[in-house]
């Protein structure tokens, strides 16, 4: 069977910064994999390249064995990749279940005319993205939040409010970066049993950027460290902490 996610050789320039050489992530069926590397080593424009949000001078982007070179940000959506943003994108004058029905909306089974004229068919299919909504919040423990408007959840719950945003519109493999960012220990905690049960139990492949460490050692199954736009090395979380050249190029730079 074919790797969830292969991304090859791909490379990016933006002006005079090369961001991405030949770079590469691989996300397993049913794992967690984690991207990490210092600031500037091009994890956020890798992300991007397999969203679509950024185009590659060279390189692959496969889901499942599917080239998705060429196609646009909603269809690779509607494909099953989605992501989550670095610098929190949700709509704070929205309440928490309106926030993930946008997310839902995606997959809805009406159209603009149906919406315009409230047909039974939109106030059925309403319903349901309703219902699944809700059932989103829930997995990420925000259920009597429902009502509360976005900006007025802690800032720990909003971060939680875009992963559920993100899971409602159905992915088969989810682009999280540094969902932990602002986080506290044990808002971190609590969400590392998320992403395992993201994982374990909906079977979505997951592809984490992260700079809390502890979390990444935790629960990723496979790590790629980026460097200078470049993979420095690729392995289980014991194998990374334990190769030299990410410990000086990364892990001792504190
Ligand atoms: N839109 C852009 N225009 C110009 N340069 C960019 C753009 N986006 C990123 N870069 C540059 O590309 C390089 C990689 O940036 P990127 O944001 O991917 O790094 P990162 O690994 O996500 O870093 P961080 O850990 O700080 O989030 C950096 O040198 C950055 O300044
Ligand atoms: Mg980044």
């Amino acid at each position: 069977m074919a790797d969830l996610l292969e991304v090859r050789n791909v490379s990016v320039r933006f002006g005079g910064v090369q961001a991405l050489s030949e770079a590469a992530l691989t996300v397993r069926q049913g794992d967690i994999t984690s991207l990490i590397g210092p600031n500037g080593a091009g994890k956020t424009t890798l992300l991007g390249v397999v969203s679509g949000a950024v185009t590659p001078t060279g390189g692959t982007v496969r889901l499942a064995g599917q080239d998705l070179s060429g196609l646009p940000i909603h269809l690779r959506a509607q494909a099953g990749v989605v992501r989550t943003f670095q610098n929190l994108e949700i709509f704070s004058n929205m309440t928490a279940l309106e926030n993930v029905m946008t997310g839902a909306h995606m997959k809805a089974g009406y159209s603009m005319l149906d919406s315009l004229l409230h047909t039974p068919r939109f106030t059925r299919e309403e319903k349901r993205l309703r219902e699944l909504a809700m059932e989103k919040l829930e997995f990420v423990g925000l259920a009597e939040r429902r009502d509360a408007l976005a900006s007025d959840l802690p800032y720990g719950e909003q971060r939680l409010l875009e992963l559920a945003r993100a899971m409602a519109s159905g992915p088969r493999l989810l682009l999280l970066d540094e969902p932990a960012a602002g986080m506290n220990n044990k808002e971190t905690a609590g969400l590392g049993t998320i992403i395992r049960r993201i994982r374990d139990e909906l079977h979505i492949g997951v592809a984490l950027v992260e700079h809390d460490m502890e979390l990444v050692m935790d629960i990723s199954d496979r790590i790629t460290v980026l460097h200078f736009g470049s993979v420095l090395a690729e392995g289980t979380p014991k194998e990374i902490q334990d190769n030299p050249d990410v410990v000086a190029a990364y892990l001792g730079e504190d």
